[in-house]
């Protein structure tokens, strides 16, 4: 399809099902250009035309350099420009860590760790020749401290909330926005793994959805920042969880994850 050369385009990885889609068609009924890129190409061709509007479709794997390198000069093509960018997809095993077989293990680093870095490095060339863009990575509120029975997941959160932390300062002179949102848990598909082996979601309720993500990410592309730092902390229980494990001795901070955990009956 010929977009006009106008309309702000966005990214978005992991578009074919949950946070993503909804990001996807938030953007869409906003007028943006949207690249809508999964590694299930029926489900992204299904949720393209659901949502409508003015779409860029293909399936990658974000493990994949390669697959990263063709789908953005794809959508390059067909938009002129890249205005935001959103490492969105993510996966998740849960279970103690010792029962977690190691290539699965592997599979998060690959996936949420080195997925959102190959995003960032294949798509900075495009970045730096749109004024104003931005990057927004999903990370969670696991990174603001490790959950038992999410700790490898918890550890690849993290590792994204300290990439975000430099690139942003990185990018600057380049003018590229760099953001994290880290929200507690969220009704998808995902949330079916997080309650199989993980007791804080059941000690602490699912509270967001992920048209609340979208919306989230929506404010954080249009408003500018000013003194609000890379990470935006989505949902009021994470806000105090943040506001905890700042203000209280650590020795609180471990008592009260493990409580919410119930780390002993793992
Ligand atoms: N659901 C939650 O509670 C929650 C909370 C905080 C953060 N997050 C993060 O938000 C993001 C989206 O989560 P969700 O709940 O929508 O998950 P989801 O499982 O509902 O959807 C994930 C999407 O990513 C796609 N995907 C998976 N691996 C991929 C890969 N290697 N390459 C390309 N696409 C791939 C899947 O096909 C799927 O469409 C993830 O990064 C997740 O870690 C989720």
């Amino acid at each position: 399809m010929t977009q006009p050369a106008n309309a702000s385009a966005v990214f978005v990885t992991g578009a074919a099902a949950g946070i993503g889609r909804a990001i996807a068609e938030r953007f869409a009924r906003e007028g943006w250009t949207v690249g809508l890129y999964d590694i299930d190409p029926d489900a992204v061709r299904a949720t393209a035309e659901a949502i409508g509007g003015r779409t860029v479709i293909g399936s990658f794997d974000v493990t994949d350099p390669a697959g990263w390198d063709a789908a953005l000069k794809q959508f390059a093509d067909a938009t002129g420009r890249l205005d935001l960018l959103v490492n969105n997809a993510g996966i998740l095993f849960s279970g103690p860590f010792a029962d977690i077989p190691l290539d699965r293990q592997h599979r998060l680093v690959d996936v949420n760790i080195k997925g959102v870095l190959n995003g960032c490095h294949a798509a900075l060339p495009y970045l730096r020749v749109t004024a104003n863009s931005q990057v927004i990575n999903l990370a969670s509120a696991s990174a603001l401290y490790g959950q038992p029975g999410l700790a490898t997941y918890g550890a690849t959160k993290a590792a994204v909330r300290s990439l975000t932390e430099a690139l942003d300062l990185e990018w600057r002179h380049y003018g590229i926005r760099v953001t994290d949102l880290l929200p507690l848990f969220v009704a998808t598909e995902m949330m079916t793994e997080v309650t199989r082996a993980s007791k804080s979601a059941t000690t602490l309720g699912v509270h967001l959805t992920p048209a609340d993500i979208a919306n989230t990410v929506w404010h954080t592309a249009t408003t500018p920042r000013t003194l609000r730092g890379p990470h935006v902390l989505v949902g009021l229980q994470t806000k105090l969880t943040a506001l905890a494990t700042r203000l209280s001795p650590p020795f609180v901070t471990r008592a009260v994850v493990a409580w919410i955990s119930k780390a002993d009956t793992l």
